[in-house]
């Protein structure tokens, strides 16, 4: 069991609150979506979440480990955050291929796979500065799974998917939390959330509410 707490987290920069007095409870097994306008502090969550910036007050506790404090990283976790960094020059088998290496845990077949699972190419010889958006995405999905985390953490996943791509990510996250996994997916589209999440929280100027 895996379990993600968020105890009292605020996020201000230069006076701006962005964040403001978030409480949460996450469990593995569960998928949990969160939806609010543009703007309204979906990915500063999920940046804190991931542990990639410091809460101003508050804390992001792992399994009972304070993130920042008794932990510095987010273990077993799958990321889709905006402006990830992909090496546009290469393929996006060999971009894939590089982030394996810094865990080790897969080979280059589980790579594949992985690719394939997405929709896209395994053997594709174009750099990924050649893809479409939708393309883009699959990768970054891929690299996401490719481990097998415990926690997926999805900030607009289906940006720039067609219906087909929607469809497909879809089915591979209702796999991901059979597995076990804990889902989160942070989306403008009410309708990604309404599909996929057993809880929904919507956001509103930096804070957070429980849905019905
Ligand atoms: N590095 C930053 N410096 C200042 N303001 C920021 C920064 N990052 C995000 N913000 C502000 O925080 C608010 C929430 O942004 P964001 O979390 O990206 O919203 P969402 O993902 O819901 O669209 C916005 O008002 C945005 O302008
Ligand atoms: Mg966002």
């Amino acid at each position: 069991m895996y379990t993600i707490e968020i105890r009292n987290l605020c996020k201000t920069i230069k006076n701006a609150v962005i964040l403001e007095d978030i409480n949460l409870k996450l469990e593995s097994g569960n998928v949990y979506g969160f939806v609010g306008k543009n703007g309204s502090g979906k990915t500063m969550l999920f940046r804190s979440l991931a542990g990639l910036v410091h809460p101003t007050s508050g804390e992001v506790v792992i399994n009972g480990k304070i993130l920042h404090k008794d932990i510095a990283f987010v273990e077993n976790l799958g990321l889709i955050i905006e402006n990830v960094g992909l090496y546009p020059e290469f393929t996006g088998f060999k971009n894939l291929k590089l982030l394996a290496k810094i865990n080790n845990k897969i080979n280059d077949e589980q790579i594949k796979a992985t690719i394939a699972r997405v929709g896209l190419d395994p053997e594709d010889k174009r750099t990924v500065k050649k893809y479409s958006l939708g393309m883009r995405q699959r990768i970054v999905l891929a690299q996401a799974l490719m481990e097998s985390p415990d926690v997926l953490l999805l900030d607009e996943p289906t940006n720039g998917l067609d219906e087909a791509g929607t469809e497909l990510i879809r089915s591979i996250l209702r796999e991901e939390v059979k597995r076990g996994a804990l889902i989160a997916i942070a989306s403008h589209d009410k309708e990604d959330i309404a599909f996929l999440c057993d809880t929904k929280y919507k956001m509103t100027a930096g804070r957070l509410e429980e849905m019905a």
